[in-house]
This record gives C-alpha cells, sequence and structure tokens, in this order.
C-alpha cells in the first residue's frame, strides 16, 4: 500500500495557517493535525501544576504522560485533558506563550514526536505547525510556509480579539509576536523555518480564499486532488 499523503502547512502564529488547514482538510476529507494545540496542551498541565518551564526532565515526564484527546463536536474540535474540555484554556496568550518555552525544550519534541505521527491516517493528513514539513513529516507530498509580517499578524489578533468583545492592545500584541517569532526562530532544536523543499507563501496582503486556492493547487500538481 503506498503511504497515506500528507499536505505539512508551517509557519508563524498568525499566518492563517489554521483557518488555511481547515479549509484544505474539510476540502479532501482530510484528518488534521494542530500540533501547536499539543504544545500549548502541555503548556497549560505545566502550569496548572507547577512545574517549572525550564525543567527538561519534569517536563518530558509530563509529555509521555498527558491523557489528550481531540474531541469532533458541532462547532469544532474540542481539546480534552485527562477528560476536562480545556479548548478556550489553551487559547489565551499566558498559554501560548509558555507553549513557545516548553517547546523550545529538546526532550520535549522528541518526545512528543511520535504522538503526531499517529495522526498520519488515510486518506490524508493536513499537519499545521512550525516543524511539519522539517522534522515530523519530512516526506510529505506537499509542503507549505506560510508566511506574514509581524504587522500584519497583529493586526489580525486584533481584529480577532474586537470581534470577540476583548480589549485588544495592538503595540503589545505586535510586542508579545516579535518575542514569540524570535524564540520560535532562534531555538536550537526544529526552529520555525522553511524546508528546502516548500512552497513560500507570505500571505501579507493575501485573503484567505487566496491562500487556500495555492495549496490546492499545489496538491493538485502532485497529483492528491483533482
Ligand atoms: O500555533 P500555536 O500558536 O498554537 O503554537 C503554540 C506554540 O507551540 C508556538 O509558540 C510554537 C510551538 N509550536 C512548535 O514549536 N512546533 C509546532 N509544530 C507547533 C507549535
Amino acid at each position: 500500500m503506498s503511504k497515506v499523503p500528507v499536505i505539512a502547512v508551517d509557519g508563524p502564529g498568525g499566518s492563517g495557517k489554521g483557518t488555511v488547514c481547515k479549509r484544505i482538510a474539510d476540502t479532501l476529507h482530510y484528518h488534521i493535525l494542530d500540533s501547536g494545540a499539543i504544545y500549548r496542551v502541555l503548556a497549560y498541565a505545566a502550569l496548572q501544576s507547577g512545574t517549572d518551564l525550564a525543567d527538561s526532565a519534569s517536563l518530558e515526564k509530563l509529555a509521555l504522560s498527558l491523557d489528550l484527546s481531540f474531541v469532533p463536536a458541532d462547532d469544532g474540535v474540542l481539546t480534552v485533558l485527562s477528560g476536562k474540555d480545556i479548548s478556550s484554556q489553551i487559547r489565551t496568550e499566558e498559554t501560548g506563550a509558555a507553549a513557545s518555552k516548553v517547546a523550545a525544550v529538546p526532550a520535549v519534541r522528541k518526545a512528543l514526536l511520535e504522538r503526531q505521527r499517529m495522526f498520519r491516517a488515510a486518506p490524508g493528513l493536513v499537519a499545521d505547525g512550525r516543524d511539519m514539513g522539517t522534522v515530523v513529516f519530512p516526506d510529505a507530498e506537499v509542503k507549505i510556509f506560510l508566511d506574514a509580517s509581524c504587522e500584519e499578524r497583529a493586526r489580525r489578533r486584533v481584529r480577532q480579539l474586537e470581534a470577540r468583545g476583548k480589549p485588544a492592545d495592538y503595540e503589545k500584541i505586535l510586542a508579545e509576536i516579535a518575542e514569540r517569532d524570535h524564540r520560535d526562530r532562534t531555538r536550537a532544536v526544529a526552529p520555525l523555518k522553511p524546508a528546502d523543499d516548500a512552497l513560500v507563501i507570505d500571505s501579507t496582503g493575501m485573503s484567505i480564499d487566496e491562500e487556500v486556492e495555492k495549496v490546492l493547487s499545489l496538491a493538485r500538481e502532485k497529483g492528491l486532488c483533482s
């Protein structure tokens, strides 16, 4: 049997990856892996248990023992940790910043590798992350690196928060994005960077529809869809 196809979509937060991946997965009826959510769950579990975010051995143990599942629901997918729905808790800025820290720990990345590869199932997988094309699925049929300027991503985040009726301080958000980007791009293990064979798409000024169409046209070229 030939291997299950993977569309790897990497890039910084706010590049539109999540929305694009969902649209591609819906169109092709593929499974989806939100790898960032796994790092966020680990960060949440670490914060809850008072684990030191620099304590590599404890974080590795926690990563290996996470009782985590993604449960399909009417309005998306629920993130469930030890039977508790923590979908909204993992989306806070605090958890996001902590996720970026635990994701920089090499033992954590190693501990979570197999868990991510297990999402590869027929008819195919759309994998959303930072190192999907470089480390987790180096043999992915389609590799995309979705980028956008820090300013554009901060503007998108502000719009997202405002739409939810939450306060949004552009300058503060821009500084947080720049800090997290720097950590993700400069860490020693699996830094955020395009795979050598990835198609780099700068989504600044592009609509989601245009981004989706670009990815789908590459998938067509590779024979994954018609
Ligand atoms: O995509 P996100 O914002 O949910 O990711 C949260 C953090 O997890 C992000 O700062 C970087 C890290 N991450 C990673 O290192 N590798 C991945 N494949 C996905 C996310």
